[in-house]
Parts: structure tokens; sequence; C-alpha cells
């Protein structure tokens, strides 16, 4: 692939009249692939009727075809005209979580193209509540695709000079509107009669079942896979959200003593943890021990940590109650690698 010029521009009043905006429909009405904003991580995005412009995001991603994409629209409707049915459970959550970070798959109409579904017969849904992302919805009049805007397996961006590290070169256009604060969306398959979560995200368990009334949500996990391996039922590569450097999860005490352990032996070890009696420590992100804080933290944090020079990565284990499930689901995935220590 030719290197491209990666412009970076940044919003000003975010408004659908807004230059930025405009240039970034443009382009996207033109089938290239522009990264911007959502609620969640930044995407990058592309007209998800277009199927060269869809191949255009598997490229500069490296992500391997058969990972299918959610497709972002601006309200139900719009979704509804994705989705070849739509049960009364789909209508229960979008109207409690839409716009919002929840994604929904639904059998897909044959306007979809294979390529954005990768070969699956269902599509993944979503309406976004940043006005940023409202903004480009609005402004280029298309459903748009848009998968997390880093190289396959790394870490999420919640900056746009993250994306720009990641496909700087790859990409003609990244929207910078500001730090994005949450893990990615809760992906929840509805095509089938008990619905079930492909992903944990920020919409949890809880707040689905106290929606779901009398439908329970299946408890049956998506299936484990090897490194490597390629996913069937797609959301779940076990390497995926990975630090460069080597990184490791520990119960906070055994944390504490491999640091120790480590700094002895003269590695440099960063450290992310709950713990305020490191919060000095130029090598330490302490966030708040809350789910929603680590929630909210966890990627900008591995980035800082990622980018520090350290020889290593410990972090503290969560607790492991249900509310911690979407943060507990990315650590791992970060610390999924084997490290020599
Ligand atoms: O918050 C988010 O969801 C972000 C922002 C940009 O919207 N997007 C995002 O996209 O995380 P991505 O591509 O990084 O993750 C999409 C996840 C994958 O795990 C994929 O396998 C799953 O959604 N997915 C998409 N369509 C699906 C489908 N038809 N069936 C099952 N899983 C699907
Ligand atoms: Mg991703």
């Amino acid at each position: 692939m030719q290197p491209l010029k990666t412009v970076v521009l940044t919003i000003i009043n975010c408004g659908v009249d807004d230059d930025v905006v405009q240039k970034a429909a443009a382009l996207l009405r033109a089938g290239e692939v522009v990264a911007f904003p959502t609620e969640t991580v930044y995407g990058l995005g592309a007209n998800a009727l277009d199927e060269g412009a869809i191949t255009k995001i598997f490229e500069a991603k490296g992500r391997p075809a058969n990972n299918p994409l959610i497709v972002h629209v601006l309200d139900i409707c719009a979704a509804r005209k994705l989705a070849a049915s739509w049960p009364d459970i789909a209508t229960l959550l979008a109207d409690a979580f839409w716009p919002g970070p929840l994604t929904l798959v639904l059998p897909r109409t044959s306007s979809v193209p294979d390529v954005v579904t990768g070969g699956n017969q269902t599509v993944g849904l979503r309406v976004p509540a940043h006005p940023v992302a409202r903004a480009i919805l609005t402004a280029a009049g298309l459903p748009i695709a848009a998968p997390s805007a880093n190289r396959s397996n790394a870490i999420s961006p919640t900056r746009a000079a993250h994306v720009l590290a990641d496909l700087d070169g790859l990409i003609p256009l990244i929207i910078d509107g500001g730090a994005t604060n949450n893990v990615e969306s809760t992906v929840v398959d509805v095509s089938t009669p008990s619905p079930r979560i492909l992903r944990p995200g920020p919409i949890t368990a809880a707040m689905l079942q106290a929606v779901l009334g009398a439908v329970r949500l299946s408890d049956v996990q998506a299936p484990a896979l090897e490194a490597g391996e390629c996913p069937s039922a797609p959301g779940q590569l076990p390497v995926h959200y990975a630090p460069v450097t080597p990184t490791v999860i520990l119960p906070a005490h055994d944390a504490d003593a491999l640091t120790i352990r480590l700094r002895d032996k003269g590695r440099l070890v960063a450290r992310l943890t709950s713990s305020n009696v490191r919060a000095d420590d130029q090598w330490t992100v302490v966030l708040q021990p809350s789910a929603k804080a680590w929630q909210a933290g966890v990627y900008d944090a591995l980035h800082a940590l990622d980018d520090s020079g350290a020889d290593v990565i410990v972090i503290d284990a969560p607790p492991n109650s249900p509310e911690w499930a979407a943060v507990n689901d990315r650590l791992s995935r970060a610390c999924a690698r084997a490290v020599e220590l």
C-alpha cells in the first residue's frame, strides 16, 4: 500500500456544519476511512455499504477478514433498516441503552456486505452517543462501520495521539475530539431467543437483565480461543488490547513482591494499581478502586505504561465480581502473552 499523509484535525464546535466534520463526511462519502472519537474508544470508520471502503479498514488495521465490524447509525429507525428481523428484546434494549455503548447483533439484510460481517448472516449495530460521532453520521448520511482505530491486537485508542501512533501513513484523516474514557461497547447477540453477551462492556449483565425482565440472559460464555486462532464466534481474540511491553497481572500482594524482586534485579517495573501508597512514583499509575474508574482509565493507563520505557508492566488484579467483568476481560487479554521474568 502507498503510504498516505495522515492529517489530524481538531474539532472546533462539533456541529454538522463544522468544517472538520464536513471534511470527514466528504472523505467517507468518497469511500475513504476516517478515525473519530466515540464515547468508548476512537473508531476507524468507513461507509458500511461500500465494500472497497471496508477493505481499507481491514488493510489499515491488519485485521483478519473474518472478524466482523460494528455498524454505527444515528437511531433505531436506521438500525432496523439493516436488520432482517427485529425481536422485541432488541426494542427493549435499544430503548434503554441507545444512544450509548451497546452493540446488538441481529440477522442482517442483504444490503450489508459480506466484508462487514465477516461472512456471518448477522450484523452488529450500535447507536453512538458521542457528539462528534453523531455529527459525522449526520453529515455523511451513511451507516458507518467502525472498529477501534488501532492496529489489530494493539491497545484500543482513547486519544487522537494513540491513533496517530498506530495508523500514521495508513489512513488519510484523524478527527481529534479530545480524550474518550471507556472500554468498548457491550456486544449482545439478540439474533436467538436467548440473548447472550459476546463481549462484556460498560453496560453490565445486571443492567441488561434489569431491562430484560423475564427473558433470561444466557450464561453461556463466548468460547475462548487460542492465540493466533481466528474467531468463529467473533469478538473473542485472546491476545487483544495488549501492550508491547511484557505485562503480568497478579493479586496485589504478589504484585508487590514481584515488583520488589524485579527492581532489586535492576529491572524497570511499571505498575497499575489502586493503592495510593505508590501515587508519587513516576512508574505507577493509580486508578481509584471502582469498576467505573478502571473502565474509564484502563486504556489510557496501559498506553502510558507501555510508553514509559519500562521492562515489565505489573497490574494489581481487580476484584472478580460481575461489575468488573469488562475490565477483567480487557486485562486478561492484555496479559495473554507468555512473559519470561
Ligand atoms: O465501542 C465500540 O464498540 C467500538 C467503537 C469504535 O464503536 N468499536 C469496537 O469495534 O470495539 P471492534 O471492531 O474493535 O470490535 C467489534 C466487536 C468484535 O469483537 C467483533 O467480533 C464483534 O464486535 N462483532 C461485530 N459484529 C458481529 C457479529 N455480526 N457477530 C458477532 N460479533 C460481532
Ligand atoms: Mg477493537
